[in-house]
């Protein structure tokens, strides 16, 4: 497709964590008039890297970071049409994700705003994460919503005013919903990542055949944990007694564990999201990451949507898990006037609404 501002055209990097990924998005004029077009969204998956460990590896995944980022901005660019010299800004998540994978993208970003001579905008990646809910529906007012971002990474809930005004509400006190499916899945054999995985596994199962933990239950607080839930699928596996071997599970087994822990992750997201809305008085429910892909979280936020009488925003799969078109949040970052300096650094964790924004 060939570009037809190439004055407003945007390229966003990403590398929070294990994929590496570009896209050229073209903005409104001015930047606040509407919303963004993605024009080519390229990703470069490591999944094939960290599978035998059964989640990601820091330096692997920097390292491929290193080796895999100028084909994919090249293959972005390749895919727009468009030259480097037609680009408007860079874009790049800085923040939150594994220090080495950031930087990679940050160096990146920083080469071509330095070299070109335009604006660095950096964003952070769960913001971008629920913007994509604005690119997927372009027409529908998405703000002020509940935003939640569940992935590998994060199971986060923010109250968002705008694009770049989402608070911090809590989310998961240790392990992330994604990474517990990821983990529970090495535990069943099932492989990674755990997600798709598990899901298949738990079609043929009992979803109520193990009374699995629902953490934070009945508390008020926006809480959830899920490492107790992956010890409660390993003693049902081989009991308490970290000497006993792991048994040989049969195939009801198996899809009856998968089903029990699906089902006792979906509760405890959709139980802490209810009392979220409820709390918040929020009526519009954005949902980002890549466990959105799950059909029984789907199902279930989308019940509770039509009870609640929330409007519930899930974008296609291919904006839920990691790319570069989260970037395109970058515009209203423009629009507003946050622009980045070339010394600026990447920040490992949540910022949260008491720390200080770069
Ligand atoms: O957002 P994402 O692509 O990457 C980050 O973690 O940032 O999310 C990947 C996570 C993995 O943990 C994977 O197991 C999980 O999303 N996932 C799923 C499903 N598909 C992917 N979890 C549950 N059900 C799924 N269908
Ligand atoms: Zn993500």
């Amino acid at each position: 497709m060939a570009v037809d501002d190439p004055n407003h055209a945007l390229l966003a990097i990403e590398s929070t964590c294990d994929e590496t990924a570009a896209a050229v998005i073209l903005g409104p004029r001015p930047p606040s008039a509407g919303t963004p077009r993605v024009v080519s969204s390229v990703v470069a998956s490591q999944v094939s890297l960290h599978e035998r460990f059964g989640g990601v590896v820091p330096e692997i995944a920097s390292r491929a970071h290193a080796r895999q980022i100028l084909p994919i901005l090249d293959e972005a660019l390749r895919r727009a049409e468009i030259r480097l010299d037609d680009l408007h800004a860079i874009a790049v998540a800085t923040r939150p994700g594994l220090v080495g994978a950031l930087v990679v993208g940050l160096t990146a970003a920083k080469c071509l705003a330095a070299a070109l001579q335009i604006p660095l905008v950096t964003y952070d990646h769960l913001e971008g994460h629920l913007y994509a809910c604005q690119l997927a529906y372009p027409d529908h007012a998405i703000y002020p919503c509940l935003g939640l971002v569940v992935s590998g990474g994060h199971t986060s809930f923010f109250r968002c005013e705008s694009p770049l005004a989402a608070a911090f509400l809590g989310g998961t006190i240790d392990d992330a919903a994604g990474e517990a499916f990821d983990k529970v899945s090495a535990l069943l054999g099932l492989g990674y990542p755990g997600g798709p995985l598990i899901e298949r596994a738990a079609h043929a199962g009992n979803p109520r055949a193990f009374a699995f933990p629902r953490s934070f239950s009945g508390d008020e607080r926006i809480l959830l944990s899920f490492s107790g839930l992956k010890t409660a699928v390993l003693y049902a596996l081989r009991g308490p007694n970290a000497t006993m071997p792991m048994p040989t599970l049969s195939p009801a087994q198996l899809a009856d564990l998968a089903a029990s822990f699906q089902m006792a992750v979906v509760d405890a997201i959709v139980a802490k999201t209810r009392q979220a809305l409820e709390q918040t008085g929020l009526d519009r429910l954005a949902l980002g990451g890549g466990v959105a892909a799950n059909t029984l979280l789907r199902d279930k936020l989308t019940a509770l949507a039509d009870h609640m009488r929330v409007e519930l925003f899930i974008p296609p799969l291919a904006l839920c898990t990691d790319n570069a078109a989260l970037g395109a949040i970058a515009f209203p970052k423009l629009a507003a006037g946050q622009v980045s300096d070339l010394d600026c650094d990447v920040a490992a964790g949540l910022v949260r609404p008491d720390r200080k924004r770069s």
